[in-house]
């Protein structure tokens, strides 16, 4: 299956650049196919895939120490970190980093105090308008879904962290723009963000970009999909029900007409 998928992406690969040479400069680039151990969140073959945990956990410390200072994740919370690999202490310790506004108070006032495992993901600004005005207009979308919400899934959001490149001579990148293969218009607002050691690995991972990206890309289709392995076991179990259920039934036909001949 991932053989035929390759096949066809490097089919569409060559078209593209077959036909790139012939075409106006600023196109978009297709994402190229990469390997995800969990088979990718639109993949419904992969059945007996499940996500590399490691990675998840290495993609939500890209999230934590890259990715938030600009995005939200306004569909997770802290506890959600469980099942994940964080144990109790550590989901507590997480949560308690960041500072919350909570209240009013019997005063009528807000309030700060350390965050708690059932609070959702802090966002960096404060509202949209906020976000929009502190990045050159465009505001970072929250990335709670980000992985389902655009096609190529996981290869779309890879490509846009490891595509940025020296914008070609006769390309148009407006001012605040950066100059990306595969951002529908070539420039995007949000800066290169992943820099070789960008982070330091607790399992001693290096911390290349393509490294970083393909776990922070693991950890965001984890958060889009946190039921992949469940919707798959039961979706064996429904099959294997309708595969059993479809031969009794063949078999209690054939003896109800047995004596019909
Ligand atoms: C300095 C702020 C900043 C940081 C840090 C940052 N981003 Fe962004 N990001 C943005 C902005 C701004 C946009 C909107 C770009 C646009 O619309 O031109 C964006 C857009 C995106 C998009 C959407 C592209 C699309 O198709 O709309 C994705 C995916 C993304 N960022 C992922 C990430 C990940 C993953 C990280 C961490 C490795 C990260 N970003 C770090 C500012 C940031």
């Amino acid at each position: 299956m991932r053989r035929l998928r390759n096949l066809i992406a490097a089919g569409v690969l060559s078209v593209a650049g077959l036909t790139a040479g012939a075409q106006a400069s600023g196109d978009v680039a297709v994402p190229p196919a990469q390997e995800w151990a969990h088979g990718g969140v639109n993949s419904f073959l992969s059945f007996f895939k499940g996500y590399d945990y490691a990675a998840v956990q290495r993609g939500f410390q890209v999230y934590k120490e890259v990715c938030a200072a600009c995005h939200s994740m306004h569909l997770l919370s802290y506890r959600n970190l469980h099942d994940i690999g964080f144990n109790e202490e550590e989901v507590k310790a997480i949560a308690a980093s960041v500072e919350v506004t909570d209240g009013p108070n019997d005063q009528g006032e807000m309030f700060n105090r350390p965050g708690l495992p059932s609070d959702r993901f802090k966002s960096p600004f404060a509202n949209k308008q906020a976000a929009a005005a502190a990045n050159g207009g465009k505001a970072p979308p929250d990335l709670s879904l980000i992985v389902k919400a655009r096609s190529h899934f996981e290869d779309y959001v890879y490509a846009i962290l490891t595509g940025y490149a020296e914008a070609p001579a006769d390309a148009h990148v407006p001012p605040g723009g950066n100059y990306n293969k595969y951002f529908p218009g070539n420039a995007i607002a949000m800066p290169m963000p992943l820099f070789e050691n960008g982070v330091t690995y607790a399992d001693g991972t290096k911390a290349t970009v393509p490294q970083m990206a393909h776990d922070v890309v693991t950890f965001l289709a984890w958060a889009a999909e946190p039921k992949l392995e469940e919707r798959r076991r039961v979706g064996i179990m429904a099959i294997t029900f309708l595969v059993v259920f479809a031969g009794v039934m063949y078999a209690a036909k054939r003896r109800v007409w047995a004596d019909a001949h």
